[in-house]
């Protein structure tokens, strides 16, 4: 059990900055005994266009990167780059040893074509964990690179609930390939009994109602509220909306914070929840990269 929690008269609030930071402080640990190993982790961001919110994510990666230990490059392009260009730069960075991770920043401007340069990226390489042989890897129950979101909401999980999840009923709101499959996929790796609800989905409140853990991440803002869920839900919230509120801007998730954080047995906060743990997850996983790329040599 992880000390990152806090109480409230009901609820606890899961600290994830304070996670974050204790799994930036093991990697940074891990780095340095790498590097007296003779390997200095390497990640290589790839940035096209100029989308502002892209920038930002792009410089807290580096800076995250620095602070671990872990070597970074940075490569910017502009939004007129062609497909071409790009797909050879990602050749370079396969072929160069030093290079362990590679992450392009998405989304990418829409001429070109996403999938074919994300499946371009070595998989072992594919700190993302969104290359097609990594999906079916996941999908099979194999030790692969897995993406950094949903890998992190488990951390979570695992600090909140102990590392024994399996017969949970656990229910994901949302179904992309960024967080909603890939996190279905890793509780059902944990043995948990997993539903997908979406859009499209019949009862989603009744099925909610089910949940022991409940994901949201279907970018609805407050779309859940204590109607949804039982009292001893733990709830992760990973969505990031940005609404007006009394004449305000204000950050708020797919969950109704204020409305179920006196009823549930657990909950992110957003911000300060599952946010720092996706930049901490993407450091570990360049780890990871680095370790299995040390093994094949
Ligand atoms: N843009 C928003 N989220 C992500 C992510 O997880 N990975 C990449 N590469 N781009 C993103």
């Amino acid at each position: 059990m992880n000390i990152a929690l806090h109480t409230t008269t009901e609820a606890h609030i899961i600290d994830g900055k304070a996670t974050a930071q204790t799994v930036l402080e093991e990697i940074k640990a891990e780095v340095e005994s790498m590097k007296v190993q003779g390997i200095e982790p390497c990640l290589a961001v790839v940035l096209v266009g100029d989308d502002p919110a892209s920038h930002v994510y792009v410089r807290n990666k580096v800076e995250k990167a620095q602070y671990t230990g872990i070597r970074s490059l940075e490569y910017r392009m502009p939004a007129e780059t062609h497909a071409e260009t790009l797909l050879k730069q990602i050749d370079e960075l396969n072929t160069d040893a030093s290079v362990h991770g590679i992450l392009v920043q998405l989304p990418l401007p829409a001429h070109i074509d996403e999938t074919a340069v994300l499946q371009r990226i070595d998989p072992l390489k594919d700190v993302d964990g969104f290359h097609s042989e990594n999906v079916g890897g996941l999908s099979q129950g194999r030790d692969v690179l897995t993406p950094c979101t949903p890998t992190g909401c488990i951390r979570l999980l695992k600090d909140t609930l102990g590392d024994d999840l399996s017969g949970l009923n656990a229910v994901v709101v949302g179904r992309s390939n960024i967080v909603g499959k890939p996190m279905a996929a890793l509780l059902l790796k944990e043995s948990c009994t997993v539903t997908i609800v979406h859009s499209r989905t019949r009862n989603i409140q009744d099925i909610c109602k089910t949940a022991d853990i409940l994901v949201a991440a279907v970018g609805k803002p407050k779309m859940i509220d204590s109607s949804y869920l039982k009292s001893d839900a733990v709830v992760i919230d990973v969505g990031i909306n940005r609404i007006q509120e009394n004449g305000k801007n204000r950050l708020v998730g797919d969950v109704d914070f204020e409305d179920v954080c006196n009823t549930v047995k657990a909950i992110t906060p957003v911000p300060g929840g599952v946010g720092p743990m996706t930049i901490a997850y993407l450091m570990k996983n360049t780890l990871e990269a680095a370790r299995m790329q040390a093994k094949q040599i």
